[in-house]
């Protein structure tokens, strides 16, 4: 049902784990299927970011989409970060079944969330 490289980040998923010291932590759930993700970044202090894990409780879609999106916003800004679609996920996957797409919406909306706790936590710290 996966293409070979869907497979490949489901199998051996980049960026995985926990970051104890991240400047922006997003968790999202999917009510539907019950699946979780959430989304650990670092971020420097010309707005880059530095690192990224992710750790997902979810189906093989959900954890290649993941490692994929890690993959697309590491070293990238946190402004190119925030446009990151899920459309841009599956096509550098080479696609995903159909039934399958929803799963690539959450790990986009980790992202999103991952950043707005970022953006949330510096504002507080300038406050
Ligand atoms: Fe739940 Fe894929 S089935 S995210």
């Amino acid at each position: 049902m996966y293409n070979e490289k869907v497979m490949d980040h489901f199998m051996n998923p980049r960026n995985v784990g926990e970051m104890p010291d991240a400047d922006g932590i997003g968790e999202v759930g999917n009510a539907k299927c019950g699946d979780i993700m959430k989304m650990f970044i670092k971020v420097d202090e010309n707005e880059m970011i530095s690192d990224v894990t992710f750790q997902t409780y979810g189906c093989g879609a959900a954890i290649a989409t993941s490692s994929m999106a890690t993959e697309l916003i590491k070293g990238r800004s946190i402004e190119e970060a925030s446009k990151l679609t899920n459309d841009a996920v599956v096509e550098a996957l080479d696609g995903l079944p159909a039934v399958k797409v929803h799963c690539s919406v959450l790990a986009q909306e980790a992202v999103e969330a991952a950043i707005a706790d970022y953006r949330q936590k510096k504002a507080q710290k300038a406050e």
